[in-house]
């Protein structure tokens, strides 16, 4: 693997999926890989699980690595070609990527989109310009559009809790007080698409995804018809592709609950965190045995280490 930011960067997703549960399996069993290898992390937006399962990840693989809050820590970054820079923005992403290059050797971005011009988060212009400029490999750590990292380790939780060969997996929008990104549905969706899954995504209506990620799900606009019979129930916000970045519905009829389980074929839950408590799900179903999130984000680490060995065995 050359690169990894979304689902076409990789070959055969479920023998990455499968290297993955190996990889958890005997964690520390590849630590020559990485010996005299960096990897870089770079955010321009905060982060818990990403953060701390993907520096897990290089040592678990023998690697150094290091980390930085650009958009804290850095000077303030140009990312438009061709401006007179006479404003306060001291150091240009074609430097910036350059130099970070020089200090490693697989380099890891994250950067949320702004909400405001779908075009420009569409054209997720910032990772574009790490794929530019830098000279090593690059892993999304979540990019204006995707989060392949976070659909990897999902994929990876699905296979080891499914209990038939092809389990209904219903991508669910539910509510949330802030606009939020597309990008963990629109991803989820992408690898679902390519998974060995019946894929149904239930919204409101206005909260249809971009066309190329729902690829051949089944859309519905009926939560409770959806979720009937679904082995896994992914649950997310998002705000709205086509009124970009408007919140168009906050209704709580969309929240998983015990009574929206039961209509299940015993389902799982999934989220992959941050959760708001009894707005995406009530505490009796994210409290439940039927909750999956911490194994997911548990896969997060083991995701990443399958990720990072790919790159590092072929770069
Ligand atoms: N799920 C996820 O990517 O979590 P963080 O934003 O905390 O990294």
């Amino acid at each position: 693997m050359k690169n990894f930011t979304s689902v076409q960067d990789v070959q055969d997703i479920n023998a990455l999926a499968l290297e993955g549960l190996s990889l958890k399996q005997s964690p520390f069993s590849n630590k020559a890989i990485g010996e005299n290898k960096t990897l870089g992390l770079i955010f321009f937006n905060p982060s818990l699980r990403t953060r701390l399962s993907s520096q897990k990840a290089a040592q678990n693989l023998g690697m150094e690595l290091f980390v930085m809050n650009i958009d804290k820590e850095g000077w303030r970054i140009e990312t438009e070609m061709g401006v007179l820079m006479d404003g306060d923005k001291a150091e240009h992403i074609k430097e910036a990527a350059g130099v970070i290059s020089q200090y490693c050797d697989v380099l890891g971005i994250r950067s949320f989109p702004g909400l405001t011009d779908r075009n420009a988060d569409y054209s997720d212009h910032i990772l574009q310009s790490f794929l530019d400029f830098a000279s090593v490999p690059i892993v999304s750590l979540e990019s204006a559009t995707r989060h392949p990292l976070q659909s990897l380790a999902d994929l990876m939780t699905i296979k080891e809790h499914q209990t038939n060969a092809k389990p209904k997996v219903v991508l669910t929008w539910a509510p949330h007080p802030r606009a939020l990104p597309q990008a963990v549905p629109n991803s989820f969706a992408e690898w679902m698409n390519q998974a060995d899954v019946d894929l149904v995504i239930t919204h409101p209506e206005g909260y249809e995804l971009d066309e190329q990620f729902v690829g051949n799900a089944t859309v519905s606009y009926q939560q409770d018809e959806a979720l009937q019979g679904a082995d896994f129930v992914y649950a997310k916000n998002w705000s709205s592709f086509q009124q970009y970045g408007k919140i168009l519905s906050t209704d709580s009829n969309w929240t998983i609950t015990r009574e929206k389980m039961a209509l299940t074929n015993q389902g799982k839950f999934m989220h992959c965190l941050p959760v708001r408590r009894n707005m995406i799900v009530s505490d009796a179903v994210i409290d439940s045995p039927a909750s999956l999130v911490l194994e997911q984000a548990n896969n997060r680490t083991f995701a990443m280490q399958a990720v990072l060995k790919s790159i590092l065995e072929s770069n």
